[in-house]
């Protein structure tokens, strides 16, 4: 696939505050600004000039247990008590838990108010804040409850990633990798060349939303093309609900859990979809150099199996995959019995690639 010159008109990869202002001079009724508590402290003052005094901010806590329905019965009760009309505006300051539930929030308010991302985290700056999927997690199960609604801008600033602990940086940097994996070759050879944390971050977020927000003008429904971007994220949702529901240190973040994923659907590529071996196994070296602590447990698997039928992507009794012909690039709707994601996972748990 080739790269668009250019990002999407609505996507503005620009220093925040000059941008807002002038995104901010458009008529509205009144602002919230939806912030967790950590984008509260690190990325909310570094708006605040660019604020209308009058805004109405709003202050959930932070992390994936709470992109559930209580925590959006909350900002609904605060946008409601407040007043906000149809015409409101909503900007979403946060990582990608706060741009999925906010616009969830915003895109069902009264039918639907306008909004605008302003993402803080390397995940939701190349991937969550990017595409139009809203939603929140429901029952343990990711993603499960939500609708596609485009907010009207996203306001990239790398800036706010000068805050961001390293161990998010590098959930987002997952992301990354698969945006490469999946549609961009040289951008993969690209990404092997030197160690991740060095790399120009402004350089390679532009050219990550571009990949994804290529795929999305082609495909924004996801009624085919689109599903590549779940490479890695069938087994890796998988893992990361099991684990959401475990005790908090086992918890692993987005990237994380997809990152393991694409290390078993690499598996799953070679035995599936001609996926060369050593292509496979360079992948796999690759991913587990970035994230080195295992993942996945032996006793984990039949946990981690059980999830699959539930995942949105099946169709009938199969599970569906996003797998790769190649690195640079990817095919969907690829079955697998349970027996071949078990032995991914066994794969991945005995360092297979080796
Ligand atoms: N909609 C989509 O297309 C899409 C795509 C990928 C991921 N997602 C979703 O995105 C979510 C993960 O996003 P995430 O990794 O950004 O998680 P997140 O929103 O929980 O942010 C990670 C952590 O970083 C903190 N944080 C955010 N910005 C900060 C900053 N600048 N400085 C310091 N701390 C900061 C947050 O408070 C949180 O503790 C998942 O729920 C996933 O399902 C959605
Ligand atoms: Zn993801």
């Amino acid at each position: 696939m080739s790269l668009p010159p250019n990002l999407p008109e609505h996507v503005l990869l620009e220093p925040v505050v000059p941008t807002l202002r002038h995104l901010l001079s458009a008529p509205y009724s009144r602002l919230a600004v939806l912030t967790d508590t950590n984008t509260a402290l690190h990325c909310y003052p570094l708006l605040r000039e660019a604020l209308p005094a009058d805004h109405l901010h709003i202050c959930v806590p932070a992390g994936e247990e709470h992109k559930i329905l209580e925590t959006c019965i909350t900002i609904w009760q605060a946008m409601t008590q407040a007043g906000l009309d149809r015409k409101a505006l909503m900007l979403n300051l946060g990582g990608g838990v706060i741009t999925d539930m906010g616009g969830f929030c915003a895109a069902t308010y009264k039918r639907g108010i306008r909004f605008i991302n302003l993402p803080t985290t390397l995940l939701a700056q190349v991937d969550a804040s990017i595409g139009g999927k809203l939603g929140i997690d429901f029952e343990g199960y990711k993603n499960h409850i939500g609708l596609f609604d485009d907010a009207e801008a996203v306001v990239i600033d790398p800036h706010f990633l000068k805050t961001l602990p390293e161990r998010e940086r590098r959930s987002g940097y997952a992301e990354v990798v698969k945006h490469a994996l999946i549609a961009d070759r040289e951008q993969w050879e690209a990404l092997q060349q030197q160690p991740w944390q060095e790399l120009g971050w402004r350089s390679i977020i532009e050219h990550s939303i571009g990949i994804k927000a290529m795929i999305v003008a082609r495909d924004p429904l996801e009624r085919g093309l689109r599903k590549i971007l779940n490479f890695g994220h069938t087994l890796g949702h998988a893992l990361e609900s099991y684990r959401l529901e475990q005790t908090p240190e086992k918890r692993l973040l987005h990237g994380e859990a997809i990152a393991a994923g694409m290390i078993c659907e690499s598996w799953l590529s070679w035995k599936k979809a001609g996926l060369p071996e050593a292509e496979r196994n360079t992948i796999a070296r690759y991913l587990s150099s970035v994230w080195p602590e295992p993942m996945v447990l032996e006793e984990e698997i039949p946990a981690v199996l059980d999830r699959l039928p539930q995942d949105k992507k099946n169709e009938g009794q199969q599970v569906l995959y996003s797998l790769l012909q190649q690195a640079g690039e990817a095919s969907y709707n690829c079955a697998a019995s349970q027996d071949e994601a078990r032995q991914a996972l066994e794969w991945y748990i005995k360092k297979g690639w080796q």
